[in-house]
């Protein structure tokens, strides 16, 4: 034991000696990763087509519009992740019935913060950066803000289900004096929207088959192959497989865009699929879907895409540093110009 740490001793001292040598200093940033929410999301329709869900824009709409009377009006939409929560306050947020409404879009953070949302409301109707650190001023700034007004606001994908902090966030945004307030909230917990609801809300209904099938067609560019009449049928039994997600529609999609007769078949026959049906458990469907996507790449490129899971949610990867990354583990060729670096 005596000369086992003697030896560790010595091997110590060698790597205090690297380093200093190499002069390398603890990162006192460590713990502050820059966290860029890369699910933020925005107001704004993508230039995609929507399938279905204008029904249910109507059903809500209507529900809208015969409660709002006055004071705060909270309507929100559940349903799991991918479903379509977004898309479908998006079409609220863009018809016509709110055009006489100042408008604010607030992406809620997973990691709840009052002050966060309430500087994000004064901010878009103040349209000027707000950055206030005290809760008495942005409850201040709101009343004055929301006072007589018609606000009309969407706090998008709301995870915090503590009552205390929901009912704070309700209260903040009432203060509005004569003020009218509709509210959509998404949310992927049935008891944050009931918490939150002053009316019935919305459950997202599942995209039935034939609409993932539009889905599909849209993103794997069916119309432009060859063999579609072959696909077809196939590309029928997949979608009834999962049905349900848009999320995972446009992932199967994506996949089967530009791969062989073959490859569509043993997406078909895949076990992944055999978890469950989508009428038990539709969350494990579009994990199903997902984990499809992974098991079909190349091995060289799943050792890449696991080592993501290396980094913390929402971190902002810095893509040249993870190709960096990546040769030095060994898992891609190095390109030429690395080589010339080490001479
Ligand atoms: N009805 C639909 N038709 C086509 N694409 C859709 C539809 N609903 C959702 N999507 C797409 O599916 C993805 C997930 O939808 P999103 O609204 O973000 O889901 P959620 O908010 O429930 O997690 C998005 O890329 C969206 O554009
Ligand atoms: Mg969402």
């Amino acid at each position: 034991m005596a000369k086992k740490m003697e030896k560790m001793r010595v091997d110590l001292e060698v790597i205090t000696d690297q380093h200093k040598k190499f002069k390398l200093m603890a990162d006192t940033n460590a713990n502050e990763l820059k966290v860029v929410d890369i699910r933020e999301t925005s107001s704004m329709m993508e230039a995609q087509i929507i399938i279905g869900r204008t029904g249910e824009r109507e059903k809500l709409l209507a529900s809208l519009s015969e409660s709002v009377t006055g004071g705060m009006t909270i309507l929100p939409i559940y349903g799991i992740g991918g479903l379509g929560k977004t898309t479908l306050a998006k079409m609220v947020y863009n018809s016509n019935q709110f055009k006489d409404y100042s408008q604010v879009w607030v992406y809620v953070p997973q990691i709840f913060d009052l002050k966060k949302i309430g500087n994000s409301v004064i901010s878009q109707l103040s349209e000027k950066e707000s950055r206030y650190t005290g809760v008495q001023m942005i409850q201040s700034s709101l009343s004055k803000l929301l006072a007589d007004k018609k606000i009309f606001i969407v706090l998008d994908d709301l995870w915090e289900d503590m009552e205390s902090h929901l009912d704070s966030l309700k209260a903040m945004l009432r203060v509005g004096k004569g003020s009218k307030v509709v509210v959509i909230v998404t949310t992927r917990d049935e008891g944050i929207a009931k918490k939150m609801s002053t009316i019935e809300p919305h459950k997202l209904a599942p995209l039935t088959g034939d609409m993932c099938w539009s889905i599909i067609e849209q993103k794997c560019d069916f119309e432009s192959r060859l063999d579609k009449e072959e696909l077809e049928q196939i590309g029928m039994e997949i979608t009834m497989k999962y049905k349900g997600v848009a999320l995972a529609a446009q992932s199967l999609g994506h996949m089967l865009h530009s791969v062989t007769f073959g490859e569509w078949e043993s997406v078909r026959n895949s076990h992944i699929w055999d978890v469950s049906t989508a009428e038990e458990a539709p969350s494990t469907h579009v994990l199903a879907s997902l984990r499809l996507s992974y098991s079909v790449m190349p091995p060289y490129l799943k050792l890449c895409f696991a080592y993501c899971a290396t980094f913390p949610k929402g971190c902002k990867i810095v893509k040249d540093d993870l190709i960096h990354q990546w040769v030095s583990l060994g898992f891609v060729e190095p390109p030429d110009v690395f080589s010339s670096w080490q001479l």
